[in-house]
């Protein structure tokens, strides 16, 4: 999104503490129940992590949480939590019924994600992110809602896509403002390169459809670049370039804010072939 500017990167970096090669790894504590009861971040694993890892999309901001959000992640998290495990989820059991299923990744504070679980009561949603007040918001939102249809994974969503989201599982996955990472060093941090399309096609139903959005217009041209040359998959603008936003997608906190300001915003559908 265009208000994370070059020196936001900075920032982000210097508030986390961490040169580029020490990114710290999320630890979640739990307690003898079960239920969620803090994050931390444990420099031993992020030592081990920073020895065997892929560079991450993201640095952990660790903002402080509001005292709601706070109470959301202890008393709600048990009803809209699911702790990242290593083999795949069984998401009829988790939700209690079969129903089409998004999958969205880095959902911020997750107003849109809700707002669309709100709406589409006949689709169940996981949403996947790493910032630990934008998870309590979110479950804090879903818990104001009173919806059922919708379950948060706190973990980074490399991991949780190759190791918990069961083959041909996704109707429809969404990236909705993913971090541009201005800088041309940090560009190897963006999501949407060929490795992250073998890693989700695989996921997708047949017919399923990948939605990403941005407002970063040298990432929405890779986005489009690296979609286009995938044979697995079929773009649905009918130019071949970009689409309309769809109704589903409400409008972004980023967003809306980009549009006062005058800019752009991409959309791009594409669509698992038959045969992939
Ligand atoms: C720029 S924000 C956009 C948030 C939201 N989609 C919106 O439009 O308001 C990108 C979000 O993606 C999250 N993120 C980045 N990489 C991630 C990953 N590998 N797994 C989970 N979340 C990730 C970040 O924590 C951040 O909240």
């Amino acid at each position: 999104m265009s208000e994370n500017t070059a020196s936001d990167e900075n920032d982000v970096f210097a508030a986390a503490g961490n040169t580029e090669k020490e990114l710290p790894e999320i630890v979640r504590e739990l307690d003898e129940s079960g239920a969620y009861v803090r994050h931390r971040l444990s420099s031993a694993d992020a030592e081990k992590d920073y020895r065997n890892r892929r560079i991450k999309s993201f640095v952990v901001r660790e903002g402080r949480l509001t005292a709601g959000q706070e109470h959301a992640l202890t008393e709600y998290w048990k009803a809209y939590g699911i702790d990242y495990q290593n083999r795949p989820l069984d998401i009829t059991g988790v939700f209690g019924r079969t129903a089409p299923l998004v999958l969205e990744i880095g959902f911020g504070m997750g107003k849109s994600l809700v707002e669309m679980a709100v709406r589409d009561s006949g689709r169940d949603f996981i949403g996947i992110e790493v910032h630990t007040p934008g998870v309590g918001a979110c479950i804090m939102a879903a818990h104001e809602a009173g919806i059922s249809n919708l379950r948060v994974i706190h973990y980074d969503a490399v991991d949780v896509i190759g190791n918990m989201i069961p083959d041909g599982a996704v109707d429809r996955l969404q990236l909705y403002f993913p971090d541009p990472w201005h800088k041309a060093r940090h560009n190897k941090r963006r999501l949407v390169k060929p490795d992250f399309l073998d890693l989700i096609i695989p996921k997708l139903s047949p017919n399923g459809i990948i939605h990403m959005a941005t407002d970063w217009e040298p990432y929405a041209q890779q986005m489009l670049e690296v979609q286009s040359a995938d044979p697995r998959i079929e773009n649905l603008s009918p130019d071949g370039t970009y689409a309309e936003r769809p109704d589903y997608r409400p409008l972004t906190k980023f967003e809306a804010r980009g549009q006062r300001l005058g800019h752009g915003v991409w959309d791009l559908l594409f669509r698992k072939k038959q045969c992939s």
